[in-house]
């Protein structure tokens, strides 16, 4: 990391863009402490983190990883869930609790005393997320939680990390590589060579396809489909959106043919 500087707002949906290499594991690291910085500080809810207070910032700050093979250590989700929750000391009535609180939260109440090694990808990134829950923590990190999944484990990832953020005022950081999933923050980060190099609201940073392209990031495909579209002279917005494109092409082509 170099130069670098982020301040993430309580209650806020932050996604971080970049391409492989480009720090973004790095950071999710240092956020909770999985990685102690050779120099300069991390604060978390104001206080420095520390080899002291390692423990407790990783109750507040949950990371989610790659790989849902990766991130089971029992073979029923409900143990699973309850692992961390366990490993704190929290009384045995209160893991329950958190444990059908964690599962509701993404969807999966009804998987309670399933196989874990049964469930899809998506349904497995979802019982590491409830892992992550049940110590309740105030900040979620999603480092490429979605990268392995089909795009309906994706939606399903995506849509749960949206409603903890609005619903449960969980501080998101979501870390991806599809730049859809960008235009779910409210605040979007680009990282290149452990630098924040292009910083704001999502949609602005797709405007600015060709500063992306030098970091070699591209569009999502609808993304390209409107810049082509607007070269061949068609006028419609650059949007990830496909009911709003294809309204805009509809409206432009019954301009021109009226005319
Ligand atoms: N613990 C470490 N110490 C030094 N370099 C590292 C460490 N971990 C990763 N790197 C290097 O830092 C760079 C960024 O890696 P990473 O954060 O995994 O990027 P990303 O997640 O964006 O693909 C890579 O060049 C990687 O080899
Ligand atoms: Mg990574």
């Amino acid at each position: 990391m170099k130069n670098f500087n982020l301040e993430v707002g309580e209650g806020e949906f932050l996604a971080v863009l970049g391409h492989n290499g480009s720090g973004k594991s790095t950071l999710a690291r240092l956020m909770n402490g999985l990685l102690l910085p050779d120099a300069g500080t991390i604060e978390v809810f104001g206080a420095p983190l520390t080899a002291k207070n390692l423990y407790d910032v990783r109750r507040q700050v949950g990371v989610v990883f790659q790989n849902p093979d990766n991130q089971t250590v029992s073979s029923i989700v409900e143990d699973d869930v309850a692992f961390g929750a366990e490993n704190v000391g929290l009384p045995r009535e209160e893991i329950g609790e958190r444990i059908s609180f964690a599962l509701k939260a993404v969807g999966m109440e009804g998987y309670r005393q399933a196989t874990i090694s049964r469930l899809s990808g998506g349904q497995k990134q979802r019982v590491a997320i409830a892992g992550v829950l049940a110590l309740k923590p105030k900040v979620l990190v999603l480092d490429e939680s979605t990268a392995m999944l089909d795009p309906r484990g994706r939606r399903e990832i995506m849509d749960v990390a949206a409603r903890l953020n609005r619903e449960e005022n969980i501080t998101v950081v979501l870390i991806t590589h599809f730049m859809e999933e960008a235009l779910l923050a409210s605040r979007a980060i680009v990282m290149n060579r452990g630098e924040i190099v292009m910083e704001g609201a999502p949609a602005d940073i797709f405007e600015r396809h060709e500063e992306l392209l030098t970091y070699n990031l591209t569009l999502p495909r609808i993304g390209e489909i409107c810049k082509r579209l607007q070269k061949g002279g068609l006028n419609v917005p650059d949007t990830l959106d496909v009911d709003l494109l294809a309204d805009a092409i509809e409206r432009e082509l019954s301009v021109k043919r009226s005319s």
